[in-house]
């Protein structure tokens, strides 16, 4: 296997807005994040995946851009961006920008330009339709509720926009549009920036014709089969490759919506003329169905060992992984599949880290995961900030098909805003991120989890942390082994072993509160391993284990 510094990367992502504010306007900031760094540092991630910082008008938090070449006045200026670029690279951390093209915002002055006339030369820079039988072109619905068609009274024709209506779609079968967008990240790079996370870029190739979509719940139409790697997507990024990406040493990851593994092969694949890696869905949608995400629905943890299984194996040698169990579109992995109660939360924090940062691939954290944050205990529907929640809330609610009540719960759970609360640096007033009053609420558990008390405390989630990055850089097994599941029905532990040439290790996970027996497989029994990370300071290992609640650990067999 080729080597490469992002397979041997820690990636760690920042939501701007909630990270860290410096003057006291409630929105976290450049200059905020600057100030942070240090810490970053401390942690030992390698590089930092940075949401959205561009001009935006803010109506899906900055996944709407108005410029891609400026940043969002509420977070500051080029000139703090760039300031903090060069002190990120001075600490060896780099920068992986989001980048955002499926769609832009509707006040770009490409989109402002587009709709002003059909001739207008811009107008081929988006997606416009004209109505059918007195409605819209097809039966899509948004992402964000409501028709994925826009109805445009000047020129009488309808937009296509996959998510909110301030978002349409960029044509992407325009060369000019992608011609712009490749000179636009190439100005990027020419800054020095070191990668990008590509928003929904699974999305940008378009079936002609664009057919309807089996009807759901909502009653409109799915685009996924028209739009999810659709017929030109490998074409445009290999395009992207040979224009931009080849051309500077950069770290790559496509959002997939919809991705299998066969077409995560192609997106990632190791002859690397596309992109280095995929986020991929498939366990995050586990506890989806009928009505998208929103329910209540547990994750089962045979199904979920089937797909990471799944997905170690058949990506391996082939197509590089990306492993993540939070972001700033999940609720926190903690209060979903781990036990976010007093009792368990850091036990549990800890188990779910290990379960992930000992697979094979790049692991991504997301603020705050790495001192066991929790979901957010919403009391109205006012605390929500986030349009996802608060559309689909109108939507269900409004056409009956779920109750208001039921509904609550729902985006209390599954909502977006889990993520987005501000970060907890310490027990001071806002948890230490705003002077001010902050743009969302802070949780209130801040007094018991921030970074500060768990800096200093060698047994916190934090410290636990900063070790599984750090054996990830000294063991080689954990970057390169191969993957094998141990126990696949079994609905309380997690086992799998790597191997790499002589080596193997052993991780073992329970993810209950109760007590379960591990037993090693035999070619493990009565080898000596050496237990290198444990939740419970297990130091010596055995052939058989009673694990206890959200017990883990990782057993090295060297030579
Ligand atoms: C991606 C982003 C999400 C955003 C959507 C539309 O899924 O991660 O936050 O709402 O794309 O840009
Ligand atoms: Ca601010």
């Amino acid at each position: 296997m080729q080597e490469q510094w992002w397979k041997k990367s820690v990636v760690y992502q920042i939501y701007p807005r909630s990270f860290c504010d410096s003057n006291g306007d409630g929105i976290g900031d450049l200059n905020g994040i600057e100030s942070k760094l240090w810490y970053l540092k401390e942690l030992g991630i390698d590089v930092i995946w940075l949401s959205p910082v561009y001009q935006s008008p803010n109506d899906d938090m900055g996944y709407d851009i108005s410029d891609y070449q400026a940043v969002m006045s509420e977070f500051g200026t080029m000139e703090a961006f760039d300031r903090m670029l060069e002190k990120a690279h001075s600490l060896g951390i780099k920068i992986m920008m989001d980048l955002v093209v499926n769609h832009t915002s509707d006040e770009h002055p490409w989109f402002v330009e587009s709709r002003r006339s059909k001739d207008n030369p811009y107008r081929d820079f988006y997606i416009w339709r004209d109505g059918k039988s007195g409605g819209a072109p097809n039966n899509w619905g948004a992402c964000f509720g409501g028709s994925a068609w826009e109805y445009d009274e000047k020129t009488e024709q309808y937009y296509l926009h996959l998510f909110s209506k301030k978002q349409p779609d960029l044509n992407w079968e325009n060369d000019s549009v992608r011609k712009k967008v490749f000179e636009m990240m190439r100005w990027w790079c020419d800054k020095g920036i070191d990668g990008f996370r590509m928003d929904v870029i699974s999305l940008i190739s378009k079936v002609p014709g664009f057919p309807d979509g089996p009807v759901g719940k909502s009653g409109y139409g799915d685009f996924g089969p028209y739009c999810a790697n659709g017929p030109r997507v490998h074409e445009f990024l290999q395009e992207m490759n040979r224009e931009v990406l080849s051309r500077y040493d950069l770290i790559t990851v496509g959002e997939c919506s919809g991705v299998t593994v066969e077409e995560a092969q192609k997106y990632a694949s190791s002859s690397g003329h596309e992109l280095n890696m995929v986020f991929q869905f498939e366990h995050m949608d586990l506890d989806g169905g009928e009505t998208f995400k929103w329910n209540m629905k547990k994750i089962k943890l045979s199904q979920l060992k089937a797909v990471m299984s799944k997905w170690q194996t058949q990506l391996y040698g082939k197509a590089w992984n990306s492993l993540y169990w939070c972001n700033h579109d999940q609720p926190r992995m903690l209060s979903r599949m781990g036990n976010d109660s007093p009792e368990y939360r850091e036990v549990s924090a800890k188990m779910l880290g290990t379960c992930l940062h000992m697979l094979q691939g790049t692991p991504y954290i997301f603020q705050g995961e790495e001192l066991g944050m929790t979901n957010y205990p919403f009391a109205s529907l006012d605390e929500f900030r986030d349009i996802e929640s608060i559309h689909a809330y109108q939507e269900f609610t409004e056409k009956g098909i779920i109750s208001p009540d039921e509904m609550f719960q729902y985006i209390c759970y599954k909502g977006r805003d889990n993520a987005r609360t501000p970060m907890q640096w310490d027990d001071s007033g806002q948890a230490g991120f705003t002077t001010g009053t902050p743009w969302i609420g802070v949780n209130p558990n801040y007094k018991e989890i921030n970074a500060k008390e768990q800096m200093g405390r060698p047994d916190s989630v934090f410290c636990y942390y900063q070790k599984l990055i750090a054996l990830r850089r000294q063991y080689d097994i954990i970057v390169y082994g191969d993957y094998e599941l141990l126990l696949p029905e079994s609905e309380e532990i997690y086992a799998y072993i790597r191997t790499y040439g002589e080596e193997k290790l052993l991780t073992v996970c329970n993810f209950t509160d109760r007590e379960v027996v591990f037993e090693s497989p035999d070619d493990l029994k009565g080898r000596n391993g050496r237990i290198l990370i444990s939740n419970y300071n297990r130091e010596d290992n055995q052939d058989t284990i009673t694990l206890a609640a959200y017990e883990c650990m990782a057993v090295y067999y060297g030579n």
